[in-house]
């Protein structure tokens, strides 16, 4: 098989090293076409374009494989806790038993945040967007714990940087939903796990205690798990290239969590909700939102449909969708949205404008729905997206940053403004 790409520009032939993934994915190395050619490669939405190589997630949309540090998604999402997950995601392994107690210990140790961090949100109207909180706070970490921004961390200091984050992330987003209820904060508990732990500050409160019941844990847990990590979507690319120029954990994360805001890309799955009760409110006409989304005039789309990777069913949906209905059998309650969701899943998997184009529900499709049940309010869904992303974007900026050579991310643009002009000062113009 060739090793060498062979690209002809204006008569000349190049040759570039074609790059092989451990699972056969290709790639040609042109990183040294604009030196060789003054040609560079021009791809909006970096739609073909690798922008680095990585060991942490492996994905094939068209087969809808996903695995983390080799293991599929399907073996994680039943029995793993998150915590396991974060240490597979960011140390490349699953921890033995004594790794995961140490890990989940320093957890624990971590989750207070700094008192000084508690007026700050005193000062955000009750009605401000948790995810724009979560993203200033944790830009504000590196203000608050100035101590943990190294230059060149080593590999101590990175390691203690990321559980300072992991952990205090659950209470920054449970801290801001208490504020916008206007509820006291309940504090972090030695005593319970990441999952439950979280729950409890979010719902416990003085007039009504909150009861932490193993089903929503569970259900809380897998869709953690499953949001982990998903290698260079928008959000995660965000976090790297910040961090390319060697901006602190903090910064990059912060700047991670504003990419992933976007109804586009994680706060699809608030406007998933918001369009299936529009339907609902307007007596279930399914087929009227179908064809709206196909109408080329209307702004429409279908949200939690189709995906830039997942030419296939996402696997991550197919796990939401069978825990959404074990979620309800076990609760013994349903979901009108649960049932509209899914004859909205129906007819669009059945129009040939859907199968042509291979759009099939996303993992926001089905996650909004078990969030509800859960009982996490809409506009709190992207910060819980935000949570479980956390290990993949750690990975990510860790992974590069101890590769062998930082790169700062610079793509170039094809220039198409005017060509030179005068200036004209104002009296003349
Ligand atoms: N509803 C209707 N049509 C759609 C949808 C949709 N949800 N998604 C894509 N299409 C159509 C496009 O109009 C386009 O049609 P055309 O070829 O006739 O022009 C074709 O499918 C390809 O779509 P692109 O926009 O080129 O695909 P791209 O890869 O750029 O976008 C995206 C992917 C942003 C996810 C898109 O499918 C979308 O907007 N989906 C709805 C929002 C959503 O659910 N986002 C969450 C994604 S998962 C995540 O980030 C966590």
């Amino acid at each position: 098989m060739d090793t060498k790409a062979k690209i002809i520009i204006e008569g000349k032939t190049y040759e570039y090293p074609i790059v092989t993934g451990t699972e056969g994915e290709k790639a040609i190395d042109i990183s040294a076409l604009r030196k060789d050619s003054g040609y560079i490669t021009l791809d909006v939405g970096y739609a073909n374009t690798g922008s680095c190589t990585s060991n942490i997630t492996f994905l094939d949309g068209e087969k809808g494989i996903l695995r983390y540090r080799g293991i599929p998604i399907e073996d994680l999402s039943d029995t793993a806790s998150f915590v396991e997950i974060c240490f597979l995601l960011i140390y490349g392994h699953l921890p033995t038993k004594i790794e995961l107690e140490k890990y989940s210990e320093a957890f624990t140790k971590q989750s207070m945040i700094h008192e000084g961090m508690k007026s700050f949100f005193d000062g955000y109207p009750l009605t401000g967007h948790p995810m724009g909180i979560l993203s200033a706070m944790i830009g504000s970490m590196a203000g608050y714990y100035p101590e943990l921004i190294k230059p060149n961390p080593s590999k101590e200091e990175i390691d203690l940087i990321s559980v300072e984050l992991l952990s205090k992330v659950r209470t920054i987003a449970a801290f801001a939903y208490k504020k916008s209820i206007g509820e006291p904060y309940v504090y972090p508990r030695h005593d319970l796990k990441y999952v439950p732990n979280f729950l409890n500050m979010m719902f416990n409160s003085p007039t009504k205690p909150y009861e932490i019941k193993p089903v929503i844990v569970n259900a809380l847990r897998t869709f953690l798990v499953l949001h982990a990590d998903h290698e260079q979507n928008c959000s995660t690319s965000t976090v790297r290239l910040v961090g390319s120029g060697l901006a602190n954990l903090f910064a990059s994360v912060s700047a991670g969590v504003n990419a992933l805001w976007g109804s586009l890309h994680g706060g699809a799955n608030q406007a998933v909700i918001e369009m299936l009760q529009k339907i609902q409110t307007e007596g279930g006409d399914i087929k009227k939102y179908v064809d709206m989304a196909k109408d080329k005039n209307s702004k429409f789309r279908l949200m939690g449909f189709g995906h830039r990777v997942y030419k296939n069913y996402d696997p991550r949906a197919k796990i939401l969708k069978s825990r959404a209905d074990d979620l309800f059998r076990e609760l013994n309650i349903s979901d009108p949205l649960l049932d509209l969701a899914k004859k909205l899943e129906d007819i669009a998997l059945k129009d040939s404008y859907f199968i042509e184009r291979k759009l099939y529900p996303n993992v926001d499709f089905y996650s909004g729905i078990i969030l509800r049940t859960i009982g996490i309010p809409l506009n709190m869904f992207p910060v819980m997206f935000a949570i479980g992303r956390m290990p993949g974007w750690i990975a990510h900026w860790k992974e590069m940053l101890e590769g062998a050579e930082v790169k700062i991310g610079r793509p170039r643009q094809i220039y198409t403004g005017n060509n030179v002009r005068k200036f004209i000062p104002i009296e003349q113009r």
